[in-house]
Formats: structure tokens, C-alpha cells, sequence
């Protein structure tokens, strides 16, 4: 058994267990990746203050997200396919978050469904929309996200049209896999992903096959989502969702502060500043660098989270630094299941709880709620 200590170890186990088509499509970002590698090394960039002789010896790394007292300011970001890096994968990280107490967000692309999910958990969770053309679609997702419970919909706004993955074209990205002759060479090398695989049902986009008329299976996500998803959508067709759902709303895919201001208008508790890991409009800034200028905007005004390229504690401290009042981890939790299921998604989890609360302390602090821009060395 490799020993795990960290999100890169998680990662280099879950390459050798998940199928290439599938670690690709989670591991990859949009044409040259520029975004995607940015997201991660503008985290490096920002060096942290190493100060001592402060007493360090009752530290705490809780902190709230939207009125909820987390043991730590990160949720589980909404991942498409989730349930192809590991059977039932959506209800393995959803026990796991709920278990160490954090928000988990199922996404519109899933594979286990919106029912499979509630039914195998107990806490609410919260459900991420995408919006398509067929309306009626949307509204009964809806419903059927208030019927199961969600306590907050995070709708995303920057994949209504799909940047180019070049891998995902290789591969013929198709859940289930095509049986072309590479595709099941590779299947024969992951004998676990297959095993788990051949004892589920969940192996087609549960929310959406036999909820959408004509939609029966996905030949290519690529063509799927290029006829699905609705490129026309405006501020105001997202203002008339919001008259659907009385709970918490999250808007997610915000990197101008124009578009801030645009969430906040039509009443969103909280905003992710994303890039979508680097997914979407490639040559686009990180996450973490534009993170400032949307809390100068609109920090007061509504919650501002982020997430892209947190590996690390440390990049949470960094984010939370900055003023972030929330972190989504994605890929960091798609390599701890790939690699070990729900116990791998517990592992990331406190891996990143340890190396947030060690270097929270090796800058001297004891508590979230005394971190801010001064323990970075560029606002010294
Ligand atoms: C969907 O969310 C994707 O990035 O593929």
C-alpha cells in the first residue's frame, strides 16, 4: 500500500487506478492549460510571514460558511462525472463531507441523482445547476432539489458554452466508456474501477437521462453539452431562477467585478470567484489573483469564496488571507476518491484540515479570525 501523506501523493494514486479517459477529464484544463497551471503557482507566489514566539497552543481552524460553523472553510465543489472516477463516487464524498462536517455540492453532470444522494445521507446538501435550454428541465431539477432537501443552490454561469479540453477529444469522453479497443486495453489495467463499476446501476448522468425528453444516452459530452446548455442565458433569466428558490443562493464563475455587482442585484448569498480549475476561457488570470478586486467590490455585500488550485492548506490560508470567506476544493477531493473512495475523500480532507491548522500556526496564529493580508510578505 503507498503511503499517502498529501494531495499529491492522493493524485498519483488515483492516475494508476481511474481510467484515462476519466483521470484526464478531471486532471485537465482548457486548451493550453495556462489558466489551469496559473491557478496553482499564483498560490506559491504569495509567501507566507513565519513569525514566532506567539503562543500557538490552542488553535482553531473553524470558521462559518453562509451561517454554518464549519471545521474548516472549504466545501466540496461541484465536479461533473464524479461518479465515473469511482463507482457511486457522488454518494462516497457526500458521506465522507458530511462525516467530517463539510458542505459537499452535487452537481447538475453527476452520476448518482439528486434522489440517490439524499437517500444515501443524512444533512442537507447542496445542488449546482446548470442552466439548459429546455426550461422545463430546470424548474423540475429545481423542485426536485427543494423535495430532497438541497439547502442551497449554487448555479455556475461560465460553461453555458464548453471550451476545447484537447484530452477529452482524444479520449472520446463518453460515460459509460465507448468499448473502442484502447479504451477497454486501458479498462483491463483498472480491475478495481471495473469491479466497483459492474456492482452499480450508476453509470449514466443521473439527474438528466430519462428526465429529458430525447435524451436516452450521452454519445459525447463535448456534443451533449454544446446542444443542452443554453448560451443565450442572461442576468435576468438568472433573476427569474432566483424567484424559485426561497434558500441560499450561490453564483458561481465570477471573475469580473461587473459581474459581482450583477449576482449581487439579483440576490446571491455568496460568489465563487472562479475560473472553473482553468476549464473554460484559458488565458484568463487565477482564481486567487482576482480574488481582491471582487472584495473590493462587493466583500460587504454578500460572501465571497473561491476556488482553482488549492492543493494545499496553505493555499487555504493564503485564500483566506486575502479575505476569502470560503474555499471549494474540486480536483483535490477527485484524487482522494479515485484513489481510495470515501475513505480517500476523508483523507483529503485532513490532510488539508492538518497542513491549514500547522501553518496557521507557524505564521503565528491561533484562529481563522485573526488571519489577514499581513501574514503574506507582499503586505507586510
Ligand atoms: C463541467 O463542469 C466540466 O468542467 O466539465
Amino acid at each position: 500500500m503507498a503511503v499517502i501523506t498529501c494531495i499529491e501523493d492522493q493524485r498519483k494514486l488515483a492516475m494508476r487506478k481511474v481510467p484515462r479517459m476519466f483521470y484526464d477529464y478531471a486532471d485537465s484544463g482548457s486548451w493550453t492549460e495556462s489558466t489551469y497551471r496559473s491557478n496553482e503557482k499564483d498560490f506559491e507566489n504569495l509567501k507566507l510571514r513565519q513569525r514566532v514566539g506567539a503562543n500557538v497552543s490552542d488553535r482553531s481552524t473553524r470558521m462559518e460558511m453562509l451561517g454554518q460553523d464549519l471545521p474548516m472553510p472549504v466545501a466540496l465543489a461541484p465536479t461533473g462525472l464524479t461518479g465515473m472516477q469511482r463507482a457511486d463516487g457522488e454518494i462516497l464524498a457526500a458521506k465522507a463531507a458530511e462525516e467530517f462536517g463539510v458542505p459537499f455540492t452535487l452537481s447538475t453532470m453527476s452520476i448518482c441523482s439528486i434522489e440517490d444522494v439524499a437517500s444515501n445521507t443524512s444533512k442537507p446538501f447542496w445542488f449546482q445547476l446548470y442552466v439548459m435550454r429546455d426550461r422545463d428541465f430546470i424548474r423540475r431539477l429545481i423542485a426536485r432539489a427543494k423535495v430532497a432537501n438541497c439547502s442551497a443552490l449554487m448555479i455556475t454561469l461560465d460553461l453555458q458554452i464548453l471550451a476545447q479540453r484537447h484530452k477529452d477529444l482524444r479520449n472520446g469522453l463518453s460515460a459509460p466508456p465507448k468499448p473502442t479497443i484502447s479504451n477497454m486495453l486501458n479498462l483491463i489495467t483498472k480491475p478495481s474501477w471495473c469491479f466497483g463499476m459492474l456492482q452499480t446501476k450508476r453509470r449514466q448522468f443521473g439527474n438528466i437521462v430519462g428526465h429529458v425528453e430525447g435524451v436516452d444516452d450521452m454519445s459525447s459530452l463535448s456534443d451533449w453539452t454544446n446542444s443542452q446548455f443554453d448560451p443565450s442565458l442572461t442576468w435576468e433569466d438568472v433573476a427569474e431562477l432566483r424567484k424559485l428558490w426561497n434558500e441560499k443562493l450561490i453564483i458561481k464563475g465570477i471573475m469580473d467585478k461587473e459581474d459581482a455587482k450583477a449576482a449581487v442585484g439579483i440576490g446571491a448569498d455568496a460568489i465563487v470567484v472562479s475560473n472553473h480549475g482553468g476549464r473554460q476561457l484559458d488565458g484568463t488570470i487565477s482564481s486567487i489573483s482576482a480574488l481582491p478586486q471582487i472584495l473590493d467590490e462587493v466583500g460587504d455585500k454578500c460572501e465571497v469564496w473561491m476556488d482553482g488550485g488549492i492543493r494545499t492548506g496553505q493555499d487555504i490560508l493564503r485564500a483566506v488571507a486575502l479575505g476569502a470567506q470560503g474555499t471549494l476544493i474540486g480536483r483535490a477531493f477527485l484524487y482522494g476518491l479515485g484513489a481510495n473512495g470515501k475513505e480517500g475523500v476523508t483523507q483529503t480532507l485532513e490532510i488539508l484540515q492538518k497542513e491549514l491548522d500547522l501553518t496557521m500556526g507557524l505564521c503565528g496564529k491561533r484562529n481563522l479570525s485573526e488571519v489577514d493580508k499581513s501574514i503574506l510578505h507582499q503586505y507586510q
